[in-house]
């Protein structure tokens, strides 16, 4: 979305989350489960990738990650703790399917039904993600995401997991951020399988967005009318630096490979024509997209995933020139932008997370009042946002993170100010649960409410882990 005015209104009660909000947490397999070898699974292209010297950073793995395979009722209790509602996972796909077609392997399903059972136990209500980034490395050996047929293994795969698992979940995510997988995983490269070609990231793109369209049919056909779709992703709320005419055509360039790509076919029906026009030399998109794939990506779906962390500022390269940089997406020579290389990236001013990431919690306030205007009657939930700071444990074992209580209660009070201006928000996952394997940065960026001591793997609740029980308790925050 671009925003060139502010939507921002004033003075938010901090009271107006409506009736049956769902207060969250989210997590994904790859990040926090371990046990990569058990119950049948293969690798997946995050465990070539990591395992892959220079890739993730200090060589660190999601081989034991927090060991969540084996803990996961001891993270029921922590997330029931702290009054959690609801809470977002992913399914391994390697788990369930080893070689990414074919039977299920009942194994692999058990631990979800397992895992949803302790959940539905504590009340809590699961949200399941199909596709957090952990394709089986046998469909990447065959072409991965830019190879059409992977579009038709995720629909089957979504099958096989809804028939499974749609008696006991009732909320599905198809894709999780498929800007990252298509972009960071087949353009720029900082993310597996690290692929650096852009026509390629764009045929990603495309039969993401078909598999997301073909999984939502199977999933439709596979579940009780009552179960509900999504799909989360990470709008860019993008900020020209300046009025100049350059600076917002580097924005509208961005909108379109960074936003309209996914939403323009999945919301609109359609890919849209400047996006088509900027990336003509790379793809021959009259082949890429065959006839009849825009009806089944357009398959209509029941809720919007936003995923928000900080505003992107961007400005033509000319008007950059003087300026210090940001170099948009993890370092990498190649682009995860193509048709927008000249694009330039600016930090905007003011704190910084520990990733580096501007703190800017008018930015989701705008970017869930641009999709409310751009969708009406389309209910988003907020399905990550959330913070890595440099958490010190105290000489008592405490955790104080008094930066990470002021970042979520800012981005809370951002969705409260979206719902008072008639944004129809359902929910709110903070990334996430608990610190875990923070791709190509490794363990060493903390984004948990609970901390993880990763000699011991012991869980220790963190102030703001406490702070948001407080908040889910009263149903509002503090004034
Ligand atoms: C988005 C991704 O979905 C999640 O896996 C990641 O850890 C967070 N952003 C933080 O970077």
């Amino acid at each position: 979305m671009t925003t060139t005015e502010s939507h921002t209104v004033q003075a938010p009660t901090g009271s107006s989350f409506p009736p049956g909000f769902a207060w969250g947490a989210a997590t994904a397999a790859y990040q926090i489960e371990g046990a990569v070898a058990e119950g049948g699974r293969t690798p997946s292209i995050w465990d070539t990738f990591s395992h892959t010297p220079g890739k993730v950073l200090d060589g660190d793995t999601g081989d034991t990650a927090v060991d969540h395979y084996h803990r996961f009722r001891e993270d029921v209790r922590l997330m029931a703790e702290l009054g959690l509602t609801s809470y977002r996972f992913s399914l391994s796909w390697p788990r369930i399917q080893p070689t990414g077609r074919g039977p299920a392997v009942e194994r692999g399903l058990d631990f979800y039904r397992a895992l949803v059972d302790e959940l539905l136990d504590h009340g809590i209500t699961p949200v399941a993600t199909l596709y957090h980034w952990d394709l089986p490395q046998h469909l990447e050996d065959l072409g991965g995401w830019p190879a059409r047929d992977t579009a038709a293994r995720f629909a089957d795969y979504a099958a096989l997991a809804a028939e499974a698992l749609g008696d006991r979940v009732g909320i599905w995510t198809t894709l999780n951020e498929p800007w990252c997988s298509a972009f960071l995983g087949y353009g720029s490269g900082v993310h597996a399988p690290g692929r650096t070609d852009p026509a390629d990231a764009l045929r990603a793109a495309h039969h993401l967005n078909l598999g997301h369209g073909l999984a939502v049919g199977a999933l439709r056909s596979a579940l009780p009318s009552s179960a509900r779709t999504a799909i989360s992703l990470n709008l860019h709320q993008i900020r020209p630096l300046t009025t100049d005419p350059a600076d917002r055509e580097a924005a509208r360039r961005i909108d379109a490979v960074g936003n309209r790509v996914f939403t323009g076919p999945i919301l609109g029906g359609a890919y849209p024509e400047d996006l088509l026009a900027d990336t003509a030399h790379l793809v021959d998109w009259d082949s890429l997209v065959q006839p009849g794939d825009p009806a089944e990506i357009s398959r209509p779906i029941d809720l919007l995933g936003i995923n928000y962390y900080t505003p992107t500022v961007v400005s033509s390269a000319e008007n950059a020139k003087d300026l210090p940089r940001h170099d948009g997406h993890g370092a990498s020579e190649a682009s995860p932008w193509p048709g927008a290389e000249d694009v330039a990236f600016h930090l905007a001013p003011g704190e910084r997370t520990a990733m580096g990431w501007p703190i800017d919690p008018s930015g989701l306030t705008d970017l869930l009042l641009d999709v409310h205007r751009a969708h009406p009657g389309l209910p988003m939930l907020v399905t990550e946002n959330g913070a890595a700071f440099e958490d010190a444990v105290g000489p008592d074992g405490a955790v104080d993170d008094p930066e990470r209580i002021s970042y979520l209660h800012g981005h809370l009070a951002a969705v409260a100010r979206a719902v008072e201006a008639g944004a129809d928000v359902r929910g709110y996952y903070l990334w996430s649960l608990m610190d875990n394997f923070e791709w190509a940065y490794g363990y060493g960026k903390r984004f948990g409410a609970v901390h993880i001591d990763y000699r011991t793997l012991a869980r220790t609740p963190k102030a703001s882990a406490r702070w948001y029980a407080e908040v889910i308790r009263r149903g509002g925050l503090p004034q």
